[in-house]
This record gives structure tokens, C-alpha cells and sequence, in this order.
């Protein structure tokens, strides 16, 4: 005779089996982990604890009373990440290849009110081929009741979305309302309708990685932060992506101790701006010297490289980072950098972290393109999204500073709380070169007279002293200093309180 005890190791054994050893193995034989894999690679060893374990679909159509798996194809519960808790879900793909039935969405929906009544982050993980057929519009019903909480819960914890397989059809609009999303190269996929829709309506043929792959959408759509080669690389990535990020909106990021004196003076930050204005130099090198220990996450790394964006600490504090990149596209501001900035700005706005904003800007980008796209909408998005930021702002501006991008790049006419400049800044309308050829005009085609208006022009802007003359500069600052400087600005900084006026919500241009 079995114990109870016996009997309740035997039923769970049963659910960790999901679909069975065959599908397991399909699972594995693909270099895709399972779901409960996933979870204990992501977790601290032995803190998960599982909810619904034994829950079943409820649809009698084509034969399913037949077919219950328990646990019915999502794995559910809590665990923590280096001592920090997070809720989560992961989709096993051997129980109806991860399909979502109501019992499923139900599921997910428990973890997620849980989440937000305890203040604490939810991670998805997908692996899932869409609204389990069977079931038809149960499950659709099913996915809008997660995407509801998707939007309940935007702004009010962190949502984490780790693409791990298929995600398709309406399937995508969940990870699509998160923060961030991170996929896996290869194994994984998102798309609104897949190749053989797509072959039937417009003729074109494309693969599943060509049109939703890891690489489509971190590289092109932007629909992703960051790619993966293996399951196992993105897990172990995410634990340390976990730990910059607040557990919700009413707390600060986790302080983390770090040996990196928060007063250490780079000496080659002096020597790093070229003499020549329009040589570039990589701003990565900037953030990483100021960063401790070096260490910066960024997000959407393959996309829009004029603007980097990401996490860093600075004395052991999460810090967001927005910087103009001079190596791409001379570190101008366009469509795609505007949109990706203003996003990230919102979500550090949205969860306390001070932004740090590097500035060398010469601009936006001209052309039709960009006009025709709407850069004026989405240029608007950047500088909306920094006037409306409450949080401590820090700004430094290494080289150019230059026109409408000035005024958009967190400036103290935004609201920025401390704004400094390196001896090599250039804060103007608009480039030495330019602006002659606009100011004397009737002296173009005389060389010596148009070499003598621009450097006229530049003894006279080309410095940072005109703006600090007006205030608009707080100080100019040795660069080997700028660590020492913003690591001070930011602790005086952390009890910033800001009044707004009321309002439902703002109207972002969208
Ligand atoms: C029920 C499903 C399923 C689904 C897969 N399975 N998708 N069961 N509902 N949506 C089952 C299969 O029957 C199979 O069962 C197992 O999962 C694995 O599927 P395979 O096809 O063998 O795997 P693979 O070759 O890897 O292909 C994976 C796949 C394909 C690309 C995801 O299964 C697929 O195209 N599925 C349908 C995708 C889809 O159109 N979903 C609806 C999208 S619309 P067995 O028993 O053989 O293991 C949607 C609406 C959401 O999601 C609306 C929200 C707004």
C-alpha cells in the first residue's frame, strides 16, 4: 500500500512529465529546454513553488474529455532571483504544443493578479503555438484576459518577456505589452501571421526566422531588446538583468555593493573627444569608464546604434543610460533612436531609476525619409517622454549639443536636474560650417572670407562657456571627473519630488 505521501509524489510526477518523454525529447533534440527546465535555470535552486499543478482544460470537443494533461501546458508560480521574488509562468510545448485554453490563460491570469496585488515582477516565458484550437473562442476570451492585465499591471511592475519558441498570431500582443522582451536565436519566433498566410496574401515567400525571427525583430522591427544563443545563455542573462530592475513602481532598484571606488578619476576620458570635430569615438567606451565595475546591460543593442540605451550602476544604484553613439550615423537622433530612447525613458520614469543622458549630438537626420516617416511624431515622442520624467536627471555633454536635438536630449529647460559639460562641448544652433554658410551667404564663393566667419563662429560657440554663462550649464567639468560628479549628484538627487498637475493621462504622441 502506497503512503499519502506516495501518492502525492506520484501525481506530481505525473504533471512534471508534461506530455510525455517523447515529447521531451523532440523538446531537447530541438536545443530548446522545457519549461520546467527553464525555471530552474532561472530561479534560486529550490525556491520555486508551484500553483495549479493539477489543473485541467475543460473542453469535450474532438475527443479532448480524453485527453487531460495536468497542468494543462503552462507551468505557474513563484520563485525568487538572487533572494528577490518574481512571478512567473513558462509554456511547456509538449502538453498541445503550449497552447493557450482558458484553464491555461486562468493560469497565467492568477499569477499576474498575484503579482500586482504583492508589488512583485512577472516573466513569461513562450513557447506556445497560439490559442489552442480546440477550444476556439474559450481561449480567445483566454488571451484577452491576459493582455487586460498586461495593460493593469503596465507602469506597476515589471513585466519580463522571454521568447523561447513559437509565439504567433494575436499570441504576440502579451510579450508585446511587457517591458522587455528577449529571444532566443533560432528556436524561436514571433509573428502576427505566419509564412504560409503571408505566401497567400502578398506572394511572398520567407521563412519563419526571416520573418519573426531573433534577428528580424532585434535587428530590424525593434519589436525585441536582445537575442540569445542558447536557452540556457538567455536564462542565465535574464538573472542578471533581474537584478537592476525595482520590484515595482513605488520601490527603488536593489542597492548593490560594489568594490569600484564611487570617486574613481579616469584619466583617459580627458584624451578620449578627437581634435578634429568630426572624427568619432565610441560613447561605449564613456558609459563603461563611468559604469561600476564596468558593467553595462544594454537593451536593444542591434537596433538604432546612434542611441544607446541600457543599465548601469553607478556607487551600487541602477542608473538608465541614454547616449548619442558619434560611430553610427554621427550620433544623430532619427526615427529609430527617437522611439527606442523615449521608451526607455518611460519605463525608468515609470520605476524610479535616474536616467544618465551622454550627449553628442549634431543633430536630427535630414531627409524624406525621415520626414515622410514622421520624425516629427516620433522626435516628439523623446523630448515628451524626458519632459515628462520625474525621476533625478543627470546630463553631460561630451562634444555637440547641437540644434533642435539639444533641446531635446534632457537639457534643464526639460526639467533636468543637473547639467554638465566637458571643456570639448559645443552648444549651438547648429554646426560652424552651416551656420556661415547661412550668415553670409553673400560672401559664399570667397573662401578666405567664409574660413575667417567660421572661425569666427567657432571661437564663439564652439565651447560650452556660453551656455554655462546663461545657467544652462551647471559646471564644466574635467572629464576624468564625471564619475565622481554624477555619482554625487545622483545620492543628492534621491529625494527629488516633483508636482504634477492632475490629469487622467498624458497623450503621448503616439
Ligand atoms: C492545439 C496545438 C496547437 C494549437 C500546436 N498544437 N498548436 N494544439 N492548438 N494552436 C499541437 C499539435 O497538434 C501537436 O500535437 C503539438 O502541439 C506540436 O505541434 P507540431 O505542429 O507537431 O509542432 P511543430 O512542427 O513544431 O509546429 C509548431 C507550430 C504548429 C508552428 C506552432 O503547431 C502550428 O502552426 N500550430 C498552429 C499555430 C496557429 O495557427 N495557432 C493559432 C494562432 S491564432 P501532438 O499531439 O502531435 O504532439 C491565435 C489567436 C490568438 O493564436 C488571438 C489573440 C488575439
Amino acid at each position: 500500500m502506497t503512503t499519502i505521501s506516495e501518492q502525492l509524489e506520484a501525481r506530481r510526477n505525473e504533471a512534471r512529465l508534461g506530455g510525455g518523454q517523447k515529447r521531451i525529447d523532440a523538446q531537447h533534440k530541438r536545443g530548446k529546454l522545457t519549461a520546467r527546465e527553464r525555471i530552474e535555470v532561472l530561479l534560486d535552486a529550490g525556491s520555486f513553488e508551484e500553483y495549479d499543478m493539477y489543473k485541467t482544460h475543460r473542453c469535450v470537443d474532438f475527443g479532448m474529455a480524453e485527453q487531460q494533461v495536468p497542468g494543462d501546458g503552462v507551468v505557474t508560480g513563484w520563485g525568487t532571483i538572487n533572494g528577490r521574488p518574481v512571478y512567473l509562468y513558462s509554456q511547456d510545448f509538449t502538453v498541445f504544443g503550449g497552447s493557450l485554453s482558458e484553464s491555461h490563460a486562468e493560469k497565467i491570469c492568477k499569477v499576474m493578479d498575484l503579482a500586482m496585488q504583492n508589488g512583485v515582477p512577472v516573466i513569461g516565458i513562450s513557447d506556445s503555438g497560439g490559442a489552442r484550437i480546440q477550444e476556439g473562442v474559450a481561449s480567445l476570451a483566454g488571451y484577452s484576459e491576459v493582455f487586460y492585465r498586461n495593460a493593469q499591471a503596465s507602469g506597476a511592475i515589471p513585466q519580463i518577456s522571454m521568447i523561447m519558441g513559437p509565439s504567433a498570431g494575436g499570441a504576440v500582443y502579451s510579450p508585446a505589452m511587457t517591458d522587455f522582451i528577449f529571444m532566443v536565436k533560432d528556436t524561436s519566433y514571433m509573428f502576427v501571421t505566419g509564412p504560409d498566410v503571408v505566401k497567400t496574401v502578398t506572394n511572398e515567400i520567407v521563412t519563419a526566422e526571416e520573418l519573426g525571427g531573433a534577428g528580424t525583430h532585434t535587428k530590424k522591427s525593434s519589436v525585441a531588446d536582445g537575442a540569445y544563443e542558447n536557452d540556457v545563455e538567455a536564462l542565465l542573462d535574464l538573472r542578471r538583468f533581474y537584478s537592476f530592475l525595482p520590484l515595482n513602481a513605488e520601490v527603488s532598484a536593489p542597492h548593490q555593493p560594489s568594490t569600484d571606488d564611487w570617486d574613481r578619476e579616469d584619466t583617459s576620458l580627458d584624451t578620449l573627444i578627437p581634435d578634429n570635430p568630426n572624427q568619432p569615438y565610441d560613447m561605449r567606451e564613456v558609459i563603461t569608464k563611468l559604469a561600476d565595475e564596468g558593467d553595462f546591460f544594454e537593451i536593444q543593442k542591434e537596433f538604432a546604434g546612434n542611441l544607446m540605451v541600457g543599465f548601469i550602476r553607478i556607487n551600487g544604484e541602477t542608473i538608465g543610460v541614454v547616449a548619442n553613439q558619434p560611430m553610427v550615423l554621427a550620433g544623430c537622433l532619427d526615427i529609430n533612436a527617437s522611439r527606442k530612447g523615449a521608451r526607455f525613458v518611460r519605463f525608468c520614469n515609470a520605476f524610479n531609476i535616474p536616467i544618465l543622458t551622454l550627449e553628442d549630438v549634431p543633430g536630427f537626420l535630414p531627409g524624406t525619409s525621415q520626414e515622410y516617416g514622421g520624425i516629427i511624431k516620433h522626435g516628439a515622442k523623446l523630448l515628451f517622454a524626458y519632459a515628462q520624467a520625474t525621476v533625478p536627471l543627470v546630463t553631460v555633454i561630451t562634444r555637440k549639443a547641437y540644434g533642435g536635438a539639444y533641446c531635446v536630449m534632457a537639457p534643464k529647460h526639460l526639467g533636468a536636474d543637473v547639467n554638465y559639460a566637458w571643456p570639448s562641448a559645443q552648444i549651438a544652433v547648429m554646426g560652424a560650417k552651416g551656420a556661415t554658410e547661412i550668415l553670409h551667404r553673400a560672401d559664399l564663393g570667397d573662401e578666405e572670407k567664409i574660413a575667417a566667419h567660421t572661425a569666427d563662429y567657432e571661437d564663439r560657440f564652439a565651447n560650452p562657456f556660453i551656455a554655462a554663462q546663461r545657467g544652462f550649464v551647471d559646471e564644466v567639468i574635467n572629464p576624468r571627473s564625471t564619475r565622481r560628479r554624477i555619482a554625487r549628484s545622483f545620492e543628492l538627487l534621491k529625494n527629488k519630488k516633483v508636482q504634477q498637475p492632475f490629469k487622467k493621462h498624458d497623450n503621448i504622441p503616439l
